[in-house]
């Protein structure tokens, strides 16, 4: 960078429609300054829409199938695949697939995901339908670390928006979406930001 800066090489997960992957790409092509530099994005599904959305924005892809062989095998390609690039942070976007301890473990600190509710409220699924029928007026998305137990790890940074008293899970889900393309590449950008302070320990490009 112009500056001297360095970014973080950044790898992206996702099974599908990639708009948050989206979002962070696009965050890192047009913020000046922005941290993290996208230099891969991966899917464990070939038909995801996101991939087509990456490679039109000049980002490498690799699919990586996770369906039809065991969890050991499709981690172990995961894992050789992602360190051939040498990411120093993988964000999951929208990637619908359980991370083992193990994997996790040899990426401590540095896998972020973003999730579709206000944890510790609703991790796992349909988190929207979960919060208007428990009566919520604010629901929103949270952005954090990922540990070995699901939608558990610290948290970087949430989002809120209201619940409108005749939302669907897809209206509802459609304004949540809008907050999380915010708020993922902030929330990602403060995160490398605040651990390369003196001390910082982790890779960069
Ligand atoms: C988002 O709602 C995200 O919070 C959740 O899965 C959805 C992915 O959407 N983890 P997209 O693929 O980023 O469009």
């Amino acid at each position: 960078m112009a500056d001297g800066k360095r970014r973080a090489r950044l790898a992206i997960l996702i099974s599908g429609r990639g708009s948050n992957m989206e979002a962070l790409i696009k965050a890192a092509q047009t913020m000046q300054d922005y941290p993290a530099e996208p230099v891969l994005v991966i899917s464990n599904r070939e038909d995801a829409v996101g991939l087509d959305v990456a490679q039109a924005l000049g980002v490498p892809t690799a699919t990586i199938p996770s369906r039809g062989r065991s969890r050991e095998a499709f981690e172990a390609e995961l894992d050789s695949r992602l360190r051939a690039s040498g990411p120093g942070v993988v964000a999951l976007a929208g990637f619908m697939r359980i991370l083992s301890a193990g994997f996790i473990a040899g990426w401590r600190g540095r896998i972020v995901n973003i999730h579709p509710s206000l944890l510790p409220k609703y991790p796992g699924l349909d988190t929207h339908a979960r919060a208007i029928r428990a009566g919520d007026t604010v629901a929103g998305a949270t952005v954090h670390l990922v540990t070995e137990e699901v939608d558990s790890g610290p948290v970087l940074a949430q989002a809120k928006v209201p619940v409108l008293p005749d939302d669907t899970t897809e209206t509802l889900a459609a304004r949540v979406l809008e907050a999380e393309h915010q708020l993922y590449p902030k929330a990602l950008a403060d995160f490398l930001q605040q651990r390369t302070a003196p001390g910082d320990t982790f890779r960069r490009s």
